[in-house]
């Protein structure tokens, strides 16, 4: 068992920025611009958008910041940094359960996350080979559905990834990933700009501007609602203990809420960014639908691409970063375990790496295979889902296991922790009630009317 730390025996950040890089790194990535655009398309687009942006507000920033303090105080692993905060309080040693849940949820959504980078891997090579520009629209979706309907090219991009996730880990959070995400998160900016200039001359941009802001709540089903709030989980990476680390290895001065609102708003301008780009081409290709699932960005963005001036190489270098913002994110989803197996099972960072990657790996495999032998169709709560156990691994972290997890850091920080060591730790002055207020009573209740609803209890 470990003892009472104030230090993190990983290391800290260099400064308040690294930390902010770090936690934008993990919080953008696939989910703002894969899942993103693909769930707002499934879901009918505005209403659905909408509840989101109010989940990220009223939810998704207070959480953060309590994850971020709750680190912070703790320094150590989320298993660990609960045990030690839940007896610092007086509390049961039970709450250390946040820390399990949330391991086992970064390796769930690590296991399919990194078969859909796999995909954005595949995809930097079939853009610069030209594969895409000579083939036509109607290519280019045989190009994606070829693509996953074979496992083993599946399984072989899902390698790579795994083993380039792990090689960083191993190395440790500070060296090298500081370092790639200074550059390349303004990189991936610069670029998805572009091509929102791309997209504002298809003659769609205004029906894309409708289609994300005007909402239209006769298609906010009970699954859309969930979905939304679950998403803005999943995009700020809450509720699983991945901030909660970063948090641990934050120098002691810095502004919690600052910078939670700082990686808030980043995060949500590339979602938005990312549908404002997308949309536009998928209504000016008739073939193309919005709810056309996880292959959406794959079908969409190729088809401007061959067609831009430049868009070989705009093309490539934009696969590049969306393989770049889901590696930084990556890292963040193991980490959790693997600080838990360096601090308890006295492994090095190399050993808990390998462990850790394997794992996930072998979890992967169910998701290599749900785009062809394991796919089957299912409906959940009024939408029909066709990439069986990928979807349901989807449903039960996104939706299911990080709101969980939210809610029971919300309750930890709001009313198992004392006032004055969440008043010491944010250092707000005056608005500190408002977190109070919002983490205390909206957050968590918001997160249970949302479920409760879904049974129909009201
Ligand atoms: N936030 C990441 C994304 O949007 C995914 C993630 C979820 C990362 C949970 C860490 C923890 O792609």
């Amino acid at each position: 068992m470990s003892e009472v730390k104030n230090v993190s025996i990983h290391g800290q950040w260099s400064s308040r920025w690294a930390f902010i890089l770090a936690a934008t790194g993990s919080a953008v990535g696939l989910g703002n611009i894969w899942k993103f655009p693909y769930i707002t398309g499934e879901y009918g687009g505005g209403a659905f958008v909408l509840v989101y942006l109010v989940s990220v507000a009223l939810i998704g920033i207070p959480i953060m910041m309590a994850e971020v303090m709750l680190g912070r105080r703790g320094r150590q692993s989320p298993i660990n940094t609960m045990r030690y905060l839940a007896k610092a309080e007086g509390r049961h040693g039970i709450w250390s359960w946040i820390g399990w849940m949330g391991v086992l949820a970064g390796f769930l959504i690590l296991s399919y996350y990194s078969v859909i980078a796999g995909w954005a891997l595949a995809y930097v090579f079939r853009t610069g080979s030209g594969a895409i520009q000579a083939v036509g629209s109607a290519g280019i979706r045989n190009i994606f559905t070829e693509l996953v309907s074979d496992p083993e090219r599946l399984l072989a991009w899902h390698t790579i990834f795994m083993v380039m996730t792990m090689v960083v880990v191993a190395r440790g959070v500070k060296n090298g990933l500081e370092t790639a995400v200074r550059y390349l998160m303004p990189a991936l900016l610069i670029l998805l700009l572009i091509l929102v200039g791309y997209a504002m001359n298809t003659g769609h941009f205004y029906e894309a501007v409708d289609f994300l802001f005007k909402p239209d709540f006769s298609k906010l089903t009970g699954g859309a609602i969930l979905t939304a709030m679950g998403h803005a989980f999943f995009t700020l990476s809450l509720g699983m203990g991945a901030i909660m680390v970063y948090g641990s290895y934050l120098p002691d001065n810095a502004s919690i809420a600052r910078t939670s609102i700082i990686i808030s708003i980043a995060d949500t301008a590339v979602a938005l960014l990312a549908g404002l780009a997308i949309f536009p081409i998928v209504f000016s290709f008739p073939e193309l639908s919005p709810g056309a699932g996880p292959g959406l960005i794959f079908q969409t963005l190729p088809m401007a691409f061959a067609q831009m001036p430049g868009g070989l190489i705009f093309g490539t270098l934009f696969f590049i970063l969306i393989v770049v913002a889901a590696w930084t994110s990556s890292i963040s989803l193991i980490e959790p375990a693997v600080a838990w197996l360096i601090e308890n099972r006295g492994m090095t960072r190399i050993m808990a790496a390998v462990w850790c990657g394997v794992a996930t790996w072998l979890v992967g495999i169910a998701t290599v295979l749900s785009f062809s032998k394991w796919a089957f169709d299912f409906n959940f709560l009024g939408t029909v889902k066709h990439n069986g156990v990928f979807d349901i691994l989807d449903i039960l972290t996104a939706n299911i296991m990080l709101p969980a997890g939210g809610f029971l850091i919300a309750i930890f920080a709001g009313w198992m922790m004392k006032e004055k060591h969440s008043r010491e730790e944010l250092a707000l002055g005056y608005s500190y009630t408002v977190w109070q207020f919002l983490i205390k009573y909206i957050a968590p209740a918001l997160v249970l009317v949302v479920i409760l609803n879904l049974f129909e209890v009201i």
